[in-house]
């Protein structure tokens, strides 16, 4: 949805623009190439993004959580952007580079930071998390109905070893099936999503990214947001569509509705067959687009 998502964004020729999730830079890059004298705002909160950096003066990159957009935007005089593009969660290239912990293909220690200075990491909530938390996580971003099940088995194996590695942490929750049916890698990628999600604190990101670039919208500026899992797309859903993210409608005091955003298609945008064929990936993805009322 590389070139959807671009188009989506209705780029004028000498806008301003963010692209929250910087990540290899395809989306920065389809945007300069419509851009004339505008600006092009980056954020990424791996410093590793910082390999991709785009050699172009209208380009500029901030090593940073997309929640301080509006911080660093102002130290650069900015207060009102033309749009803002998010492409949420992780990239292939965090995925493939093993030694970060967030794939259970190979064995190395579990980490799933995207910004390797932050504390929080994999071993500290599959470690000291308790069973409530631990069940939270499961269930909430791991869309497990029964999560008490994972949860008793890391618990269980807590009491004599700790879990340091991500084949460790696979092994503990499969109870040691050597299978590597589909569904039993669906099942680990659905126990790693949630808790890398935990580990970035991912969805309160998404909730400050969200208001934040709302209050940034020029009249009529658009927002992308793709994302890769239910609660995330609900959050960006409801706040579209409710401007709330609980899902209530926001009123004003005469009762009428009071949205700061409207959607350009009702309904979300998915990748078609093709897509998904070439990048697996992208099966997930969900995209939604408004603009600023
Ligand atoms: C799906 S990738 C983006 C890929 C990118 N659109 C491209 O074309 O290469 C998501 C990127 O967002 C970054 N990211 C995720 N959450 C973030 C956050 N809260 N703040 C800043 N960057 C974040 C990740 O580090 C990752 O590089």
């Amino acid at each position: 949805m590389l070139n959807e998502s671009i188009d989506a964004l209705n780029v004028v020729h000498n806008g301003i623009y963010v692209d929250a999730t910087f990540g290899g830079g395809g989306h920065s890059k389809k945007i300069l190439e419509k851009l004339k004298k505008g600006k092009l705002y980056a954020f990424d909160k791996d410093i590793d993004s910082n390999k991709n950096f785009l050699k172009d003066d209208r380009f500029k990159l901030f090593i940073s959580d997309y929640k301080y957009i509006s911080e660093y935007l102002k130290t650069e005089d900015v207060s009102k952007i033309d749009g803002l593009i998010a492409d949420l969660g992780i990239s292939s290239y965090q995925i493939d580079k093993r030694e970060r912990g967030f794939s259970y293909q190979k064995d190395y220690e579990l980490d799933m930071r995207m910004n390797q200075n932050s504390k929080l990491s994999a071993i500290d909530v599959v470690n000291s998390y308790n069973v409530d938390e631990l069940n939270r996580v499961f269930k909430l971003y791991g869309d497990f109905n029964n999560p008490s099940k994972i949860t008793s088995k890391i618990l269980e194996h807590r009491k004599k070893n700790k879990i340091k590695t991500t084949v460790q942490l696979a092994r503990v929750v499969t109870d040691n099936q050597n299978n590597d049916s589909i569904n039993l890698n669906k099942f680990l990628s659905r126990v790693f999503q949630a808790v890398r999600i935990e580990v970035n604190d991912e969805l309160n990101a998404l909730k400050s990214l969200l208001i934040s670039s709302t209050n940034m919208l020029k009249e009529s500026a658009r927002l992308v947001i793709i994302s890769y899992h239910s609660a995330e797309d609900r959050i960006v859903k409801n706040w579209f569509k409710k401007g709330d993210f609980d899902g209530t409608l926001k009123k004003d005091f005469y009762g009428n509705k009071k949205l700061r955003l409207k959607e350009i298609n009702k309904k979300v945008i998915t990748p078609d067959l093709d897509e998904i064929k070439n990048n697996s990936r992208s099966r997930s993805a969900k995209m939604r687009v408004a603009f600023k009322t």
